[in-house]
């Protein structure tokens, strides 16, 4: 099927399994920004809006500082530049799927000429053993909760607090991308601020979960914040105004946050039910946030034609793509639970699921009589 079918069949869904494929309505997103503005639009991020909410996640997540950033790709790189500069050790450990070496086009590398030490295996989360093997000096080591290319795992904090002590011991600064560290509070039952004070600095998206419009915002010592706004400045991210994503960004922390414990309870609920059908495996097992990864046995187009079967009979989008594992004949898929996927009940959701895994495997002929 070509790409502009596909997009005709996805216009007319009503609903959405997976948060960030439903399209919500742009008009009532901007009439509720309107609703916020105040007397005057911030300028260069020195507004009122931009300094509220600048405050209100330094507050959220205990840290002395904090700045908006016009996205993570940015604030990361500047967050690790600074703090290896600081330790005269240009090397960074990371997951071997951290997101700046695998979706970020090496940025750290090219334009910070940071070098990367991958720690552990690709397939689980880094555990305390694995700091042993690193046998090298380490500028910062990176860590990401959840951890979004296992399906959104989590260490215990047991292993999460002896990962980072073995940092402090060898004097290793320690960041935090949290990406989606607002799903994390229901695994690990306390307050963010104290998830973060693990770490020096800490990163936390304003556009996943949250529903802004895009940015970030990027928390630590006020010295490091300070010199992170003048990295701002040199990689082009002082935007004339940050006004739509600071609003946008409240509105999600006044709207969505509180909600957090629910959508966490659901990806749970879908998860179980999932693992129940007969050709699906979800990773991880049980979801321990607000997302999970589900594993389909089929054939990758054939899969892709019954997930747009599905949609136009039933007006309801149960993937937003589906992606080749190293398992030939299993294709997978992310579900972010956000507030749209309320709107499926879990027992449908895994009914969906299952007559996708049926029809697909059902030649094309047989089907067709
Ligand atoms: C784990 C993680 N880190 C960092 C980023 C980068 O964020 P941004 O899109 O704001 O550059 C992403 C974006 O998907 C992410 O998933």
């Amino acid at each position: 099927m070509d790409k502009r079918a596909r997009e005709r069949i996805v216009a007319k869904c009503e609903r959405f399994v997976t948060a960030w494929t439903a399209p919500g309505d742009p008009a009532e997103t901007f009439r509720a920004l309107a609703d916020r503005v105040g007397p005057r639009l911030d300028v260069y991020g020195g507004g009122d809006s931009v300094q509220r909410l600048e405050s209100r996640v330094a507050e959220l997540l205990g840290k002395d500082a904090a700045a908006l950033f016009p996205s993570g790709t940015m604030a990361q790189q500047i967050a690790l530049r600074i703090v290896c500069d600081r330790s005269g050790c240009s090397t960074v450990g990371f997951h071997p799927q951290c997101h700046l070496d695998v979706h970020e086009e090496r940025g750290y590398a090219h334009l910070h000429g940071l070098h990367a030490r991958p720690i552990g295996n690709r397939n689980r989360l880094i555990a305390r053993a694995d700091l042993d093997e690193v046998g090298e000096p380490l500028g910062a080591l990176l860590l990401e909760l959840p951890q979004r290319d296992l399906g959104g795992q989590l260490p215990a904090w047991r292993d999460l607090r002896a990962q980072t002590s073995w940092a402090r011991r060898n004097g290793v600064a320690l960041h935090l991308d949290g990406a989606r560290l607002w799903q994390c509070r229901p695994f690990y039952r306390r307050p963010l601020r104290e998830i973060a004070a693990l770490f020096d600095t800490v990163y936390v998206s304003l556009y996943k979960d949250l529903g802004g419009l895009g940015g970030c915002v990027l928390a630590g010592p006020e010295d490091v914040i300070a010199e992170a706004r003048v990295w701002r400045i040199r990689h082009g991210g002082r935007l004339s105004t940050y006004e739509p994503m600071a609003l946008s960004a409240e509105r999600g922390l006044d709207a969505i946050l509180p909600r957090m414990p629910a959508l966490v309870r659901k990806a749970r609920e879908i998860g179980v039910a999932l693992a129940e059908v007969d050709g699906i495996d979800v990773v991880p097992d049980p979801p321990q946030v607000a997302m999970l990864h589900v594993h389909v046995r089929g054939d990758l187009e054939r899969l892709q034609d019954v997930v747009l079967e599905i949609a136009k009979e039933r007006r309801t989008l149960i993937a937003g793509y589906l992606a080749p594992t190293a398992v030939t004949r299993v294709q997978m898929t992310e579900i972010s639970v956000g507030p749209a996927t309320l709107d499926v009940s879990t027992d449908e959701i895994a009914e969906l699921y299952a007559e996708l895994v049926r029809r697909a495997a059902k030649p094309r002929r047989a089907r067709a009589r």
